[in-house]
């Protein structure tokens, strides 16, 4: 099949390319690069030397074969072009990852808040736009967050995607509909991914596009098969408090000797998913298309669910790392249950990895083996989520860095 990666040059983006390419499909890469200008803006770097994009795609050639072609497309800015790259390379599926994904920076002052929206939602909307104008009947494949249903604790299993309600008609009686579960974003990045779903949802409905959300959990690790095979094929590993994820974020700590940043009580319940399953996931989300005239296709892709606390203190036990209580940045509950439903994969045959399956270690190493590019001043998160928090942060820890730039 020929494969268009949207964001292909990011966390998720290099190894799902590598893992479809190695599959024996046409791969395209299109990517702003925007992710390593971030890099620059905040003054960080990933964990892992990356090289070029030019340049692991000609070490990926020269380990497998296999030829990738990269677009260096703004798709948000640059809708002439972009339309016009898919009207030529004529994808038949389109994995969309090309959004700036991090909630705290997401958060970090308005200027950050308005790129996150026009990036994000204008994306999207070029996307779709696009692959109408183009007249494809590509299946599009996006990645969406576990954090659209926000973490209310209400007493429900999550489903995918949609609820099903009973309503009371004007003339008494019940009927039943199925309605996009309803959403509750905790930051404006979360903000944009449950726009994305009315998008999809009148795309879908107006014009037969076939699409897939899959509602990823929170991603932890760094190689898969893939990245394995060269040093310089390495995926990228974020650590710093805007960019990095929690449980990475822990494993790097551990590693050199950070105490372990709790926000709050460590009561947030969240759901995670290991690197190499999440390209699974795409894989099997590929491989199993809605047809013309579905609603969006949802899939929870998670593979556990996890309290924080519960989180550090495993890595406490595994590596007698210290654990330190920080006030919590951002707008949130403190605790909240979280249960999800997320049997759609598991019947395409996936089978997860988890934390038990060892591959803690293996990060642990990595970070040991890289250290000495980390600058320590960089791991606290210091996006602060509003007027108040700031001023609640203020009280407990009055010193400059607090500040949102
Ligand atoms: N990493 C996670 O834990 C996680 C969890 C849930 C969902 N997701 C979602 O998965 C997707 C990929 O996440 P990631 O961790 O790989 O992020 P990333 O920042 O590492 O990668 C995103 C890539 O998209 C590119 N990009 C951004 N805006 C673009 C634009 N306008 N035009 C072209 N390219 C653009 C960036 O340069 C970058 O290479 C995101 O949509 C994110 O919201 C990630």
């Amino acid at each position: 099949m020929r494969i268009a990666v949207l964001g292909g040059d990011g966390f998720v983006g290099w190894p799902t390319t590598l893992h479809l390419s190695a599959k024996g499909h046409e791969l395209a890469i299109v990517d702003n690069l925007s992710r390593r200008w971030v890099d620059t803006e905040l003054g960080i770097q990933s964990l892992t030397p990356m090289d070029s994009i030019q340049e692991r795609m000609r070490i990926w050639k020269e380990v497998s074969g296999q030829s990738l072609t990269f677009a260096h497309i703004d798709v948000a800015t640059e809708y002439e072009r972009f339309r016009h790259w898919v009207k030529q390379w004529r994808p038949q599926v389109i994995i969309h990852l090309a959004q700036q994904r991090a909630a705290p920076y997401s958060m970090k002052t308005d200027r950050h808040k308005n790129y996150t929206v026009n990036n994000n939602v204008r994306a999207t909307h070029n996307l779709l736009s696009s692959v109408v104008e183009a007249d494809l009947d590509t299946h599009l494949v996006h990645m969406g967050t576990m954090g659209v249903y926000g973490y209310d604790s209400i007493g429900i299993t999550i489903p995918e995607g949609y609820l099903d309600v009973d309503v009371t008609l004007d003339d008494g009686t019940q009927c039943s509909r199925e309605i996009l579960y309803p959403v509750s974003p905790g930051s404006i990045y979360h903000m944009t991914k449950c726009l994305d779903q009315l998008i999809f949802q009148f795309y879908a409905k107006n014009d037969q596009v076939r699409i897939t959300d899959l509602h990823q959990g929170i991603v932890w690790g760094t190689h898969t098969d893939q990245t394995r095979k060269h040093e310089q094929l390495i995926n990228r590993f974020d650590y710093d408090g805007d960019y990095g994820t929690i449980l990475n974020r822990f494993l790097i700590q551990a590693a050199i000797g950070y105490p372990l940043t709790v926000h709050g009580t460590g009561g947030q319940t969240r759901a995670f998913i290991h690197i190499q399953d999440s390209v699974r996931c795409i894989e099997l989300a590929i491989q199993s298309p809605p047809k013309v005239g579905d609603r969006t296709k949802i899939f929870n892709q998670i593979t556990e669910v996890h309290r924080i606390r519960d989180l550090a203190k495993l890595i406490q036990k595994m590596t007698g790392a210290e654990i330190a209580y920080v006030p919590n940045p951002r707008n949130e509950s403190d605790e909240n249950e979280l249960k999800v439903k997320n049997d759609q994969f598991t019947e395409l045959g996936l089978q997860p990895i988890t934390l038990e399956t060892g591959l803690l270690d293996e990060l642990i190493e990595i970070a040991k083996k890289y250290q000495k590019r980390i600058d320590r001043s960089l791991i606290p998160c210091t996006s602060l989520w509003n007027k108040r928090v700031r001023e609640r942060m203020q009280v407990l820890s009055p010193s400059p860095a607090r500040k949102a730039q």
